[in-house]
Formats: C-alpha cells, sequence, structure tokens
C-alpha cells in the first residue's frame, strides 16, 4: 500500500547524512504544519496542458537554473529568470503556433544528486555541495554538514518567489502584450535582437490584424483556465480572432508559469504531500504541494528505489529523467509502475543522452512506450548528457552539441511518428559565461569572466534566447543556426 512515507522501507538512493537525525524529524514535523504553496487546480491544469504537449497540441519549455541558490531569491533575479522563459516562450508560439506551457526550475529547486560523495581541495576532502536545502557550498565543515533548518529556509523562500511569481502573473507582467517589458540587458547588443524583435513586432500586429491564430488560442486558454470553461464552451464564444483575444484578455489577462523541481529530498517532499481537502474534483488524492511538477533525476530512478516509490502514488504529473542506462524493458517498467491507468499528461520522460548517443538509444525506447501503449509526453533535456571538463578542470556544455542533440530528438521522433513536446534547459537570464559557443562565440578562454553556477553550466540569456529561434528553425526545417546571421557574428566576440 503507497502512503506519502512508504519510500521509508526502500533503498534511499543521495540521501545526505546528517549528524542528527533527532533535529531532521523536528524539521520535517514543522514543515507538516505548513500551508501548501500551489493548489489542486493549478496541479490538475499542468497536467491537463501536458497531455495536449504529448499531442502535439502545446509546447513545453521547462528550465531554469541546475541548482536555485537561496541567496538568488531577490527581485532582480525572479523577474531576470521570468524574462528569459517568457521571451523564449514568446518566440516559440510565434514559430510554433501553439501555445507553449512554460514550467520554470524554479521556487524548490534547491536540492542537488550528486556523482561524488566528497570533493578534495589542496588535499583536503570534505562532503559534496548537495545544494542549498542541504548544505552550503562554502569549502569548510561547518558548511558542508547537512543543516535540517535548511529543509524550513527553502520552503520559505520557494513561497517568497513564488508569491513574487504570482504577483507578477496577476498584475499583467506575463501577458503577450507586455512583451516589451521582457528584455534584458544583452538585447542591446545581442546579434540575435533584430531576429527577435521581428518576432515581437509580428506578434502586435497579429494582435492588431485580428487573426493571430496562436495567440488568440493561448489567451482563450487562459480564460478557460480561470474558470471560463462554461462561457467558452457556448457556440457564440470567440474562439480566435480579436474578440477572443479581448474578451479574454479583458477579463482574465494572466499568463501561467508553472513550476517544478526534482523531488530529491524524500523528507522534505513528504512533509509537503497531504490528502487534497478543498477542491472537489481532487478529494482524498495525495498531492505534492511543494511544486505542480516533481521530477526525479536519472541517478535516483531506480524502479526498486524509495524516489519512483514515492512519485508512484501522488497525483501530480510527474517527469523522470531517462539516460543511456536504461533499456526498453526497463522503461516500460517504470511506465507501468508511474502510470498504470494510463492518464494522459501523467508522465513526461525528459531523455537525456548527449548528442553522441541520441541515435543509438532513443530509438529503442520510443518504441517500447509505444509497445505498451503508454501516453507519455517526450521532453528533450539536451543539457545533461553534453557535460564536459576543460582541459582547466572547469564544467562546461558547448552549444553546438546541444543545438546537435535537440535536432537529433526531433528528427528520431519525427522518423518514429512519435512527437517530442517539450524541451528542458538550464539557463538563466544573466549574462553567465558557463556554456562555450553561441552567436557571440564564447569561447573556453571566456568562461571565468562570469561563471557562477554552483553545479551545473547553464545557457545565459543570449545563448537561450537563441536556442528557442533554432529550435523553430529546425521544426520548420531549415538549418538551426540562422544563415541570415553574418559569419563574423557566429564566430566573432
Ligand atoms: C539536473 O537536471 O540537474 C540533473 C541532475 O539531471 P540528471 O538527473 O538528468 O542528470
Ligand atoms: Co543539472
Amino acid at each position: 500500500m503507497w502512503h506519502p512515507d512508504s519510500w521509508q522501507a526502500l533503498p534511499l538512493s543521495q540521501f545526505p547524512p546528517y549528524p542528527d537525525a533527532a533535529a531532521l524529524s523536528r524539521a520535517t514535523a514543522e514543515l507538516r504544519r505548513l500551508p501548501p504553496l500551489v493548489t489542486t487546480s493549478e496541479i490538475d491544469r499542468l497536467q491537463s496542458q501536458l497531455a495536449d504537449a504529448a499531442a502535439g497540441k502545446r509546447f513545453l519549455l521547462q528550465g531554469g537554473d541546475c541548482a536555485e541558490s537561496f541567496a538568488d531569491c531577490t527581485s532582480e533575479r525572479i523577474t531576470s529568470k521570468l524574462k528569459i522563459l517568457l521571451q523564449m516562450s514568446l518566440v516559440l508560439l510565434h514559430g510554433l503556433n501553439v501555445p507553449i506551457v512554460r514550467v520554470g526550475r524554479i521556487a524548490g529547486q534547491y536540492a542537488k544528486p550528486r556523482s561524488d560523495e566528497s570533493e578534495t581541495r589542496d588535499g583536503i576532502t570534505l562532503p559534496s555541495y548537495r545544494g542549498d536545502l542541504i548544505n552550503d557550498a562554502e569549502f569548510s565543515l561547518a558548511a558542508r554538514t547537512p543543516d535540517p533548518q535548511r529543509l524550513l529556509t527553502g520552503y520559505s523562500l520557494a513561497s517568497l518567489t513564488l508569491n513574487y511569481i504570482r504577483a507578477l502573473t496577476e498584475s499583467g507582467f506575463t501577458d503577450l502584450a507586455e512583451a516589451e517589458h521582457w528584455n534584458l540587458d544583452f538585447m542591446a547588443q545581442s546579434p540575435r535582437a533584430a531576429d527577435y524583435q521581428h518576432i515581437v513586432d509580428e506578434v502586435r500586429r497579429a494582435f492588431a490584424r485580428e487573426n493571430g491564430h496562436g495567440v488568440a488560442a493561448e489567451i482563450s486558454t487562459a480564460a478557460r483556465q480561470r474558470g471560463l470553461d462554461k462561457m467558452a464552451a457556448r457556440p457564440d464564444f470567440p474562439a480566435t480572432g480579436f474578440a477572443a483575444a479581448v474578451f479574454s484578455a479583458a477579463i482574465f489577462p494572466a499568463q501561467e508559469v508553472f513550476t517544478c523541481h526534482e523531488a530529491l529530498h524524500l523528507h522534505y517532499e513528504s512533509a509537503l504531500t497531504r490528502k487534497a481537502s478543498l477542491n472537489p474534483d481532487a478529494q482524498g488524492r495525495w498531492y505534492n504541494f511543494s511544486t505542480h511538477l516533481p521530477w526525479v533525476g536519472m541517478r535516483t530512478a531506480d524502479l526498486h528505489g524509495a524516489h519512483i516509490e514515492y512519485l508512484r502514488g501522488i497525483a501530480n504529473p510527474v517527469a523522470v529523467k531517462v539516460g543511456p542506462g536504461l533499456s526498453g524493458d526497463g522503461l516500460r517498467a517504470l511506465c507501468e509502475r508511474l502510470n498504470p491507468a494510463r492518464i494522459p499528461g501523467r508522465l513526461t520522460l525528459i531523455h537525456r543522452f548527449g548528442a553522441s548517443r541520441i541515435q543509438q538509444h532513443l530509438p529503442a525506447l520510443i518504441d517500447a512506450v509505444r509497445q505498451d501503449a503508454h501516453p507519455v509526453l517526450w521532453v528533450c533535456d539536451p543539457m545533461h548528457g553534453n557535460t564536459q571538463l576543460t582541459a582547466s578542470g572547469i564544467k562546461t556544455r558547448r552549444f553546438d552539441d546541444i543545438l546537435s542533440e535537440l535536432e537529433q530528438a526531433f528528427a528520431l521522433h519525427r522518423q518514429q511518428g512519435s512527437v517530442l513536446g517539450g524541451v528542458h534547459f538550464e539557463l538563466t537570464g544573466e549574462a553567465v559565461t558557463e556554456c562555450i559557443g553561441g552567436a557571440r562565440g564564447l569561447d573556453e578562454a571566456g568562461l571565468d569572466r562570469a561563471y557562477h553556477s554552483l553545479v551545473d553550466p547553464r545557457l545565459n540569456g543570449e545563448q537561450a534566447l537563441e536556442m528557442a529561434l533554432a529550435i523553430v528553425r529546425m521544426r520548420q526545417g531549415r538549418p538551426a543556426i540562422g544563415a541570415d546571421i553574418p559569419a563574423n557574428q557566429q564566430v566573432g566576440g
């Protein structure tokens, strides 16, 4: 029988060695008293949007920091993360002509799985940094010792972050009509600025022309989302066009941004798992109220492990990272365990192989899922299979490898008659120098100029926007990198 703590009976990997078990119990008991961060209706709405994405009727953009840090819970950092997601989603909406489901790795992406238990510097070995929810990145024994108080700080900062996202959304900041205000500083010099501005102008014209199909569809969907189902179902409800846009935007202008994080720390996740009681549609089901879309990473996706056991029983849509180690049969068993009722939108599979391995591994997994008729949403994470160390030991990823894995992913799904319904990126709106390449040609020597990530290298705002433009080109059957960009700008810098 499943219950929010049934995972406790199974092998738990990636669990930090807390020196004081009683202090951990006190912290989780405190968490259990605190209110939910998200609601069942938001969670259910996301699930139905993910079902649409699996069917090719929407597209999922999932992205954010590898490891969100407590220190980044500031107005500037939160807005810049939102801005880059919004800019990318505008490009995708315009190019793919389907509504974009935006899910931030935000408001709780604080716990990290690590390949190495410890880290050695200058002959001193200390426990690895495991994310701000667990310990501190500073290289000292005190900082690296897991501290259960951090679970409460993480909950609070997730809640502050979400509160600010909601406030911005409610006040119209995320509306398409506000696109002018999403620009980040890099846009002033970006070789892609003109491409982006062109899209913003087209969307604006589409509003004016009354036939912005994708735009109007998204806006009327927003109206439905906010409880206008009955009105929207009336035959005289304007489904598309200017009337729909005005009608919907006037009443419910806000465009939603959902949250996700890796459900790694099961004491935290289960403390925030409660039986739904308010919403009659959800009553009696167990929800993880800390985020809309919890996912399990590749290192904890063992069928017989604690993490999959936890995920199995919650009513949220869930995602699992799948990589080169997983066989077709292994994946079939995983799908059966996580979605035996084959509910559309319930299960998202995020594949992450690396540009040189995707050809070899993905087709068998697509076949396996199809064999059992599992309605999964396929998403490509082109980041985690393409991490490499430079000669000087810096963790980086090459823009071209990321692009290449994406390009192959679209092609392989197309060849197999399957749908790649979304993308998953590690990115930031800040002008960091963590990934190599992109229109400005950031090279290895430039990496240490602004390398801030505490774990994995992220695309900076400019590289992320360029990636969105490239996805559109790929989907339109054009070369991913714009031939319209002068060669000196492609490699310069
Ligand atoms: C991550 O998304 O940061 C991560 C650790 O991914 P994966 O489990 O795919 O390695
Ligand atoms: Co990562």
